[in-house]
């Protein structure tokens, strides 16, 4: 089945009315909209696989989301979901199908894709997963010297890094203590030196994680790896303590681990999207397979939502339309994701590749230049902390941030008040960026009139709080689902291919260049002036000039 693309969204009738609404509801006030609509917390509150959206404080209202709903219909936002649902080669560029969602489907699902069941190839690779999770787990599985592995390092870069990171500390508290995650992605040799230091050969696992297993930065920390473990116990030490995650078996062949340790995936899994592949090998030794199965069951329940429930109640399409209408007709370029849980402190991280390198495209899928703002700028830090940061300028500073403020009621580390301490700043936060303060409130606090615009608060920040029971495996990956196919539908609606990432080829092809200049001199006269001017100054520094 092959995709058709969408119109130029900017040519719709939706559009032209959209814009039309920027200049009135758009420029409303947030307090306002909260004063004369008592109903709007309840009504603008979607839930969803217990993730609860509620978009009472952005600057949108009834005509608002019509004519959002309108240009997703326009856009055929539903009829893109179900053909990349159905394995349809959504990702043009790459003539690829776009199958994350059947990497969660249930045990026993069928999903025929040019003519082959992809659902049975992912079950029987997370079985093997599960076995040998539960292998390193129980202590059946030994080091090269006939010791329990202790720590597992993971290594690999971008979506084979991200995911596996950030759910790792999300999960901690489902986690076996008596393993330790690391993950090792930057080519900076400070990187893996400084995990491996405290580690022991002997008791260490490695997972060598990537896609396409020929990502300079993880190809050469897996050689290094490699040299450590084998300058202890031998080359033979190999097969018991490297594993790898790949589509490509005969690159990890070549690299030296036997294919029976290897646990696939397909390109059909983008490598943002592929943290519930075999790239979570890590998260499923850390917390077991069947926690591990409660995590892709979130998944696959807001993957079932996404996929079923009516368009004014689909917590995906709302919050991918709400982002749209933020970045085209409100003109606000950048998202703070702002979660208030210590759980998700790398998920702003994780969220950064998801979102930008999804959808930082300025051209549609045909080819043809963008005529509206795409992809914002995505980024973030665990809620208190920023407070003390940068919030200062979402507050008042001159250009406008949306917020996602993401708050998880239970903890399982209840400390006297703090977690009530916790959730009132989570709140108190996306009141003063929402509503803001008024010069009138300032000054009847007794504020000096010299201070009082200084103190003044302009709110009318768009600020979604996303609020979840507790952060288990389940809830992770429903919350997860959600960012994915909000990212969907703001692609769709662009009509860009939100699945390739084109851009970031030309950088590893230029430093391969420039690497050579450094090592050989070959090429050095090919290089620009001011990189030219660089690489001197860096050879000089490392005195290897003269
Ligand atoms: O350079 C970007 C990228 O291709 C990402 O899309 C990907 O997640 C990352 O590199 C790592 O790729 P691989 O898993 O093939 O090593």
């Amino acid at each position: 089945m092959t995709p058709t693309f969408s119109a130029d969204p900017t040519t719709q009738p939706a559009w032209s009315r959209l814009t039309a609404l920027g200049a009135t509801v758009g420029s409303s006030t947030i307090r306002s909209l909260l004063e004369t609509e008592p109903a709007r917390p309840e009504a603008m509150t979607v839930s969803a696989a217990g993730v609860h959206l509620d978009l009472s404080r952005q600057r949108i209202d009834h005509d608002v989301l019509t004519a959002l709903q309108a240009l997703a219909a326009e856009q055929r936002v539903l009829e893109h979901r179900d053909a990349m649902l159905a394995g349809a080669h959504v990702n043009a560029t790459e003539d690829r199908s776009v199958l994350h969602t059947a990497l969660r489907l249930p045990p026993g699902a069928h999903l025929a894709v040019d003519g082959h069941d992809v659902a049975s190839d992912v079950h029987e690779v997370l079985t093997r997963m599960a076995a040998w999770s539960d292998a390193v787990r129980s202590g059946e599985w030994r080091g090269a010297t006939g010791q329990r592995i202790t720590d597992i390092v993971n290594i690999g870069i971008g979506g084979s890094d991200l995911g596996p990171a950030m759910a790792y500390l999300a999960l901690r508290h489902y986690s076996d203590r008596a393993l330790t995650c690391h993950f090792v992605s930057n080519v900076d040799p400070t990187d893996l030196t400084e995990v491996l230091r405290p580690l022991d050969p002997a008791t260490t696992l490695f997972i060598i994680a990537s896609k396409t297993f020929t990502t300079q930065e993880t190809m050469t920390n897996a050689a290094a790896a490699r040299d450590w473990l084998v300058a202890a116990h031998g080359e033979s030490a190999v097969s018991r303590h490297f594993v790898a995650v790949s589509t490509s078996a005969d690159l990890v062949a070549a690299f030296g681990i036997d294919p029976a340790n290897m646990f696939g995936f397909w390109d059909w899994v983008g490598g943002r999207y592929s943290m519930e592949a075999a790239i979570g090998l890590s998260t499923m030794v850390a917390i077991g397979p069947t926690e591990y199965r409660s995590m892709l069951d979130g998944f696959h329940a807001m993957d079932v939502h996404f996929a079923t429930a009516e368009p004014s109640s689909n917590l995906p399409l709302l919050m991918g339309l709400v982002a749209v209408w933020n970045r085209d007709f409100l003109g606000i370029a950048t998202t703070a994701v702002l979660p208030y849980s210590q759980y998700l402190s790398r998920f702003p991280a994780y969220l950064q590749q998801l979102t930008m390198e999804s959808n930082g495209k300025s051209v549609r899928i045909d080819g043809s230049p963008v005529a509206c703002e795409t992809g914002a700028i995505f980024w973030g830090e665990p809620g208190t902390n920023g407070q003390h940061s940068f919030y200062q300028l979402l507050h008042q500073g001159t250009s406008t941030v949306a917020c996602d403020v993401v708050v998880v009621a239970h903890t399982p580390n209840a400390l006297g008040r703090q977690q009530d301490m916790l959730v009132a700043n989570a709140l108190a936060q996306a009141s003063v960026l929402a509503r803001g303060r008024t010069a009138d409130e300032v000054r009847a606090d007794g504020t000096p009139a010299d201070l009082v615009e200084h103190k003044v608060m302009p709110g009318n920040r768009p600020t979604s709080v996303i609020m979840v029971r507790e952060l288990d495996p389940y809830t992770l990956g429903a919350l997860v689902a959600l960012y994915e196919h909000s990212v969907f539908v703001q692609g769709a609606v662009w009509g860009i291919n939100s699945f390739d990432q084109w851009g970031v080829e030309l950088g590893k092809k230029v430093a391969l260049g420039i690497l050579s200049a450094i090592e050989t001199a070959a090429g050095a006269d090919e290089l620009d002036s001011a990189t030219a001017h660089s690489v001197s100054q860096y050879l000089n520094l490392t005195e290897r000039r003269s």
